[in-house]
């Protein structure tokens, strides 16, 4: 995606369409019809026509007759009033959707000013919303290959004002489209495109020209290193597992930092505990905390953020066979601890577990884990809002706030030590499932027995990770939650 800015006027652009916004207040939504008439005449009839009042999503196309951009998409903000960064964002978004439908390669959208927003953040939500919309995980489809796309996005405006903050965050929004792009990709990939190697070869390639270095641990090390939960969740497996290290060190050499751990199951059949079939090929998104954390690292890279960050992301495929894990077994950890296994199907908890273990070593500033980890916490939140837990208030706090800029909602799930009776085990110092009961939160105290000395947070996205449906610049499938809310993390994080 190419994103160039430009001081320019309406009449002047050369992509095939322009875009430009109006508010659905009377005045303000005749003032941007009187502009139009007098730019282009011929178009009155469209343009007086009641047809559009400006509410939020709502476009209109109007033929210019003119020899630049012979089409404008006009695109409805709402309320001046009410108009915040995620109005630009999903009103940018319809509009460069209405644009796609025509198969342009280019548009051309002018820049408008939110209500109580900065001219940085009104420019970085336009071309967000510009630009996470235009996705389609299409690779697999013939028909759709050698098919027009808009690859690139322009964002102009006559304001010296406007320009020079679009200039300061056109950098700042391609690295947050690769980054969300690469993990919804990945996520959406089927399993027999990303496994655990290939997930690893997909890192290295994507850190390429990134400063980001990778290490993968294979099967050797990861035994080496007692990962007995990543082995269990993988012993019934032919492929074998691997453990993906992401370094990016753009702060000072003693600043701690940032550790993020993301669940990398490939495909989770449940192993011995089967799930269903209906609905099983979701389960190839059940690596997504995985792809939130790669894709996060790699936009945080791009962006040139001066923060040290490490990506952990342990990853198997959860397959039933003769040398399955079972209920019943007792596995032991990396740190020691031993877990009975109630139910082969809560096996994220087990790689994390591990993960959670050897992110000590890196005496991290704040560590932050994704995983789909529980269908408990889809039939709290649903798919709208991700499950929040962990055990330093100021980390809570910092995320609640890259939430709200963000617009990926979040709800914090508490960890009472009450809790912890579900997973009590007569054989083993834990038990992996505490049953139907507060599933998304026995989880996170699972979990919460392998931190080491460090503030940590726990999001679980099962509901967020994989889209029922299309919403706004969300496609259907993979979403690429996550990466844009790290990122404006590490970003604005106060010590
Ligand atoms: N990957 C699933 C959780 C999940 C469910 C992700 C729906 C996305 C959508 C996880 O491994 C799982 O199976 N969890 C079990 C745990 C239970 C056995 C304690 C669950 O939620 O049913
Ligand atoms: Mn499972
Ligand atoms: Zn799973």
């Amino acid at each position: 995606m190419n994103i160039t800015i430009s001081q320019s006027a309406l009449t002047n652009q050369k992509a095939d369409i322009v875009i430009t916004f109006s508010f659905e207040d009377d005045s303000l939504l005749k003032a941007t019809k009187k502009r139009l008439v007098e730019l282009y005449p011929s178009a009155s009839a469209a343009v007086n026509s009641d047809d559009f009042k400006g509410s939020l999503r709502s476009t209109m196309v109007i033929y210019t007759g003119a020899k630049g951009a012979s089409k404008i998409i006009v695109a409805g903000l709402g309320k001046k009033d009410a108009c915040t960064a995620e109005t630009l964002r999903r009103a940018s978004s319809a509009a460069a959707k209405r644009a796609a439908a025509y198969g342009v390669q280019s548009i051309a959208i002018e820049a408008i000013l939110g209500n109580n927003l900065t001219p940085e953040e009104s420019c970085l939500s336009l071309l967000e919303g510009a630009t996470l919309s235009n996705y389609k995980f299409d690779k697999y489809i013939t028909a759709a290959k050698g098919k027009k796309k808009v690859n690139s996005i322009t964002l102009f405006s006559d304001s010296k004002q406007l320009v020079a903050a679009g200039k300061s965050v056109s950098a700042m929004a391609k690295s947050l489209y690769d980054g969300v792009t690469l993990a919804r990709d990945l996520a959406q990939a089927p399993n027999n495109e990303i496994y655990p190697e290939t997930l690893a070869k997909a890192a290295v390639n994507a850190s390429k020209g990134t400063g980001i270095k990778v290490t993968v641990l294979d099967k050797k090390k990861i035994q080496a290193l007692k990962m007995g939960g990543l082995l269990a969740v993988n012993q019934g497996s032919v492929r074998p597992p691997v453990f993906i290290v992401m370094e990016y060190k753009g702060g000072k050499a003693n600043d701690k930092p940032f550790v993020f751990v993301g669940k990398g199951v490939t495909f989770d059949t449940g192993g011995i505990s089967i799930k269903p079939a209906a609905g099983m090929s979701d389960m190839k998104g059940d690596m997504h905390g995985a792809a939130t954390v790669i894709g996060g690292i790699v936009a945080i890279a791009k962006a040139k953020l001066p923060v040290n960050v490490i990506a952990l992301v342990p990853s198997t495929e959860n397959m039933p066979s003769g040398t399955a894990l079972v209920p019943g077994d007792i596995v032991t950890f990396m740190n020691s601890k031993t877990a009975e296994i109630d139910n082969t199907d809560a096996e994220g908890r087990l790689i994390l577990a591990d993960a959670l273990s050897y992110a000590s070593k890196y005496k991290p500033k704040a560590v932050i884990d994704f995983a789909t980890l529980t269908g408990a916490c889809v039939v709290a939140l649903g798919t709208v809002t991700s499950g929040l837990m962990g055990t330093d208030s100021h980390l809570i706090d910092q995320i609640k706030k890259s939430s709200a800029r963000t617009n990926e909602y979040v709800c914090e799930l508490p960890l009472y030590e009450e809790y912890e009776d579900l997973i009590k085990s007569d054989f083993a110092d834990i038990k992996n499932s505490g049953g139907r009961w507060a599933g998304a939160i026995t989880a996170g105290l699972f979990l919460k027995h392998f931190i080491g000395d460090y503030p940590w947070a726990h999001m679980d996205i099962a509901g967020t990770g994989m889209a029922p449906s299309e919403r706004d610049y969300w496609p259907k499938g993979g979403t690429g939650i996550g990466v844009r809310m790290l990122v404006d993390l590490v970003k604005n994080w106060k010590a």
